[in-house]
């Protein structure tokens, strides 16, 4: 529960003391505001509006930058998601009674996190809670790329599914391939051992190795160039930034087997679109499957004309459990910061 000092503002429906009559009584409560940016599980939305004043969007439009602007005047915290770019022309225009930014993601390539610092915002993530389902989405698109899943639900659902024969809709076997993982966190780390329940032989690379018990036997490799000659199917799990835009471009693609899978449950930006959608045309890629896009939903239209790839609309956290947990967390980190502990989750 928290309250805030010295501020009144919220009318709650009280019983009055001395009556048995339940009647409109008002008392001012202290809760911050939270602009809530999307529409989040009933469960999260019900703890918001027990301990705080939150400003909810029931029909989960997105915001124009004036609306979230124009909504955020007096409150103490946004709680967004990644469809909101929070630039620095945002931030700078952002009431100075914004406190934090916890967001609702694990994600925080939205966020300009000089210009929040530089206001002394602090911004939040939620990690941990969404790698499994991260990670069982990752296995899916492996899965549905070297099944080639798009190109037999087509054939299924359109009717012009017409025989069978042994050459029929043949596909690459998961079981028994090396994978290779950059960006070995927390969600690669559960892909990894998820993985391992095809037999695959687990490579990695990040910026540092990690201790042998966290490798659980994954073989390190110390750069990208290294790792992709081994990687009969590449996830990419490493966070966007400035360092990693365009990490799988023309030259690294080169560097992977001929009929390599690549698959991308990260983000859109680790990813050049023009290098890799001319490798899946030119056959030395044998599949994609892709849940992370630069320009959501707006997406390279190259994607879309190729049958040798699987996609999906940016779901790998999209569980019944994850999206509580990720709404959970990112109150807990609202919960410390108006308590004035340190969040747990905190970036900047
Ligand atoms: C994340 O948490 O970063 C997911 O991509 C959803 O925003």
């Amino acid at each position: 529960m928290a309250a805030r000092n010295g501020r009144r503002r919220h009318v709650d429906k009280v019983e009055k003391p001395s009556g048995t009559n339940i009647a409109e009584y008002p008392i001012m409560s202290d809760k911050p505001v939270i602009l809530v940016t999307r529409k989040l599980p009933q469960a999260v939305e019900d703890r918001l509006r027990s301990d705080y004043e939150a400003r909810l969007n029931p029909d989960d439009h997105l915001y124009t930058s004036d609306e979230l602007i124009e909504r955020a005047q007096g409150a103490d915290a946004l709680l967004p998601c990644h469809t909101e770019h929070l630039s620095a022309e945002i931030i700078g225009r952002l009431p100075d009674s914004i406190k934090a930014v916890a967001n609702f993601s694990v994600g925080f390539d939205h966020v300009d996190l000089e210009a929040a610092k530089a206001r002394g915002i602090i911004v939040t993530n939620t990690p941990d809670v969404l790698s499994d389902a991260t990670a069982e989405l990752t296995i899916m698109l492996m899965l549905g790329a070297a099944r080639r899943a798009s190109e037999g639900e087509h054939l299924v659902r359109s009717q012009e599914w017409r025989d069978w024969s042994p050459s029929f809709m043949v596909g690459i076997q998961m079981t028994g391939k090396r994978l290779g993982i950059i960006g070995f966190g927390r969600v690669g780390q559960v892909t990894a051992k998820r993985a391992r329940g095809f037999d695959m032989e687990i490579h990695y690379t990040d910026v540092r190795r990690l201790p042998r018990e966290q490798e659980a036997g994954a073989i390190y490799h110390d750069s990208p160039e290294d790792l992709l000659p081994h990687c009969d199917f590449l996830a990419l799990h490493c966070v966007a930034t400035p360092e990693t835009r365009n990490l799988l471009n023309a030259e690294r693609i080169a560097l992977l087997p001929d009929d390599a899978i690549v698959v991308n449950a990260a983000r859109g930006a680790i990813i050049d679109d023009e290098a890799l959608i001319a490798a899946l045309k030119s056959g030395k890629l044998a599949a994609a499957g892709i849940d992370a896009y630069n320009n959501e939903p707006d997406i390279h239209p190259g994607y879309r004309e190729l049958v040798n790839t699987f996609l999906m609309p940016h779901i790998g956290s999209a569980t019944r459990e994850t999206r509580d947990a990720m709404g959970f967390r990112a109150i807990d980190n609202l919960d410390a910061i108006f308590a004035g502990r340190e969040p747990r989750d905190r970036v900047v």
